[in-house]
């Protein structure tokens, strides 16, 4: 029972979720290009592979998937709850208070002002007006749980509800700083205890940002589009509570010998290791419940992206324990491995599942009957599944082999290769990660254009297409 008011901040979220992933993949396709051809800086400061790959974190870490989680959350909760948004005055106040953030971002990282804390880095400033964001929008969403009609809070919510507590601790906890000046800012912490807390932060973003905000999406979306209600419920409310008490113990496996304690270091290897199972919980559960309804993975491009950023998903939460095993960290920390599984996560699962949801929800949004183009949806499929095999598998080679170049040795213990032979072996890789990437980014452009068709109402007649259109919410 949405109002015309209360869908008018998500479709503004959908807008922003796909003009700030443009942006955001833009600069990561172009940071992949000064790898391969690093004179592509031209020697101006701002426009620095340094200053750039946060800016390009950040855009598509807190921008692209940050407007999708915010956008989304809202809607599940509403449709779910069977309410109206609590708030459409502190909804739209949330909305145009991240974008605020997000400009402030763009405003300040390619000019070098940072907290040079990885996935933290936005200034003091910044890190209070998203505190002051971030509370806004826990008031609309969770007043909108506390004023629902129904009795049963649907597990999708369980999902976003501990995506928006867990974020709001993890950025109070790992920001706090003593200022001096508007811009620069000490951290309270020191050392190794600045090193911990810093990776709790990171591995937890990954966990909470990055897995239990698009888990709530799967769990809403999937059995939308499938038609279906979801594998098993109780599976669902078991690998919520095994993932969220799990992941917060992760973090060490980031500070493998480092001067962390060794104890905590084996803590966190541990956990990973545990976290497995809860992972692979929620990758079955979503796969089963497409299980039905296998005919629709070749008539449905929506349920083809929602089914390869479940697998995706399966497959970075398997390479992920493994690579915290120490032994097997020392291999891969400081290579492209460590990004070829950060993009096999961050393509494969978070763009992909955002991208099936948005075509899901778009429509339902603007009222029409189904997107501008199903062949369109079924064009950026390929396309960027094609994109996510290059980056990927390019990425996973040029890691072992600089693993495997840097560690050996002649008979009498000399290093065999130079550092600067590792890289110059992994230049053609850089070139495949790139054009990867441009296939990722057409991808994406291609669902700009169709959903903008969309909203105008058009409908492009497709001869021979099946078409299975999800029953209007
Ligand atoms: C067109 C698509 C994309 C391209 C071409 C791209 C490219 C890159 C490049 C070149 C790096 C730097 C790697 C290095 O320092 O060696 C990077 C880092 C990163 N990207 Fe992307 N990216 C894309 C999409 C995304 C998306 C959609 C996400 C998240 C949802 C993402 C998350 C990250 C993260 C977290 C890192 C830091 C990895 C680390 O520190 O190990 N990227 N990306
Ligand atoms: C069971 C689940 C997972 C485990 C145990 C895990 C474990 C790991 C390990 C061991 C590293 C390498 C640390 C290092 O050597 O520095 C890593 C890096 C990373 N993982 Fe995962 N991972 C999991 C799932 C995921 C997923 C689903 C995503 C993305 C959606 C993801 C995103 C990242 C990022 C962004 C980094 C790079 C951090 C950095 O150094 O900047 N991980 N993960």
């Amino acid at each position: 029972m949405m109002t015309e008011h209360n869908t008018k901040v998500i479709k503004q979220f959908t807008i922003a979720t796909i003009f700030w992933g443009i942006i955001g993949m833009l600069v990561g396709v172009y940071i992949a290009a000064q790898l391969a051809w690093p004179a592509l800086n031209f020697d101006i400061p701002w426009l620095t592979y340094s200053r750039l790959r946060p800016l390009h974190t950040n855009a598509v870490i807190f921008a692209f998937g940050g407007n999708a989680l915010l956008g989304t959350s809202l809607y599940v909760a509403a449709k779910t709850c069977q309410v109206k948004l609590f708030s459409d005055k502190l909804a739209s106040l949330t909305f145009w208070g991240y974008q605020l953030v997000i400009v402030g971002a763009v405003l300040t990282l390619p000019f070098g002002f940072t907290q040079s804390k990885e996935y933290a880095e936005l200034i003091w400033p910044l890190d209070v007006l998203l505190t002051l964001v971030w509370v806004m929008y826990g008031v609309v969403y969770f007043g909108t749980l506390a004023t629902r009609k129904v009795k049963h809070i649907y597990v999708a919510n369980w999902f976003y509800a501990a995506f928006i507590i867990t974020i709001a601790l993890l950025h109070i906890v790992n920001n706090l700083a003593v200022p001096v000046n508007w811009h620069l800012s000490y951290p309270v912490f020191s050392g190794a205890v600045d090193a911990l807390t810093q990776w709790w932060y990171g591995h937890n973003a990954v966990g909470f940002f990055l897995t239990a905000g698009f888990l709530g999406m799967m769990y809403y979306f999937v059995p939308k589009q499938a038609q279906r209600p979801v594998y098993s419920y109780r599976l669902s409310i078991v690998h919520f509570w095994a993932l969220i008490s799990t992941y917060m113990w992760a973090g060490p496996h980031h500070l493998h010998y480092t001067s962390l304690p060794d104890w905590a270091q084996s803590l966190g290897m541990v956990f990973s290791l545990i976290l497995f199972a809860p992972s692979w919980g929620g990758m079955i559960n979503g796969i089963m419940t497409i299980s039905g309804a296998w005919e629709k993975l070749r008539s449905d491009p929506i349920i083809k992206m929602m089914i390869v950023a479940l697998s995706f998903y399966g497959m970075s939460t398997f390479e992920g324990p493994m690579m915290s095993i120490k032994t097997v960290n020392a291999l891969s920390h400081y290579t492209d491995w460590t990004v070829g599984h950060v993009h096999s996560g961050a393509l494969g699962w978070v763009a992909m599942m955002t991208m099936g949801s948005l075509y899901t929800l778009t429509p339902r949004l603007w009222g029409r009957e189904r997107m501008y183009s199903i062949q369109l949806i079924n064009t950026h499929f390929w396309v960027a599944t094609l994109g996510i095999v290059l980056y990927i598998a390019s990425m996973w080679i040029a890691g072992v082999m600089q693993g495997l170049m840097w560690r050996e040795v002649d008979a009498s213990g000399s290093l065999v290769y130079t550092h600067v032979e590792s890289i110059k072996a992994t230049y053609p890789y850089y070139i495949i990660r790139f054009i990867g990437g441009i296939l990722f980014l057409a991808g994406i452009i291609i669902q700009a254009y169709n959903t903008w068709k969309t909203i105008k109402g058009e409908v492009r007649d497709e001869e021979g297409v099946n078409v299975t259109v999800g029953a209007q919410a």
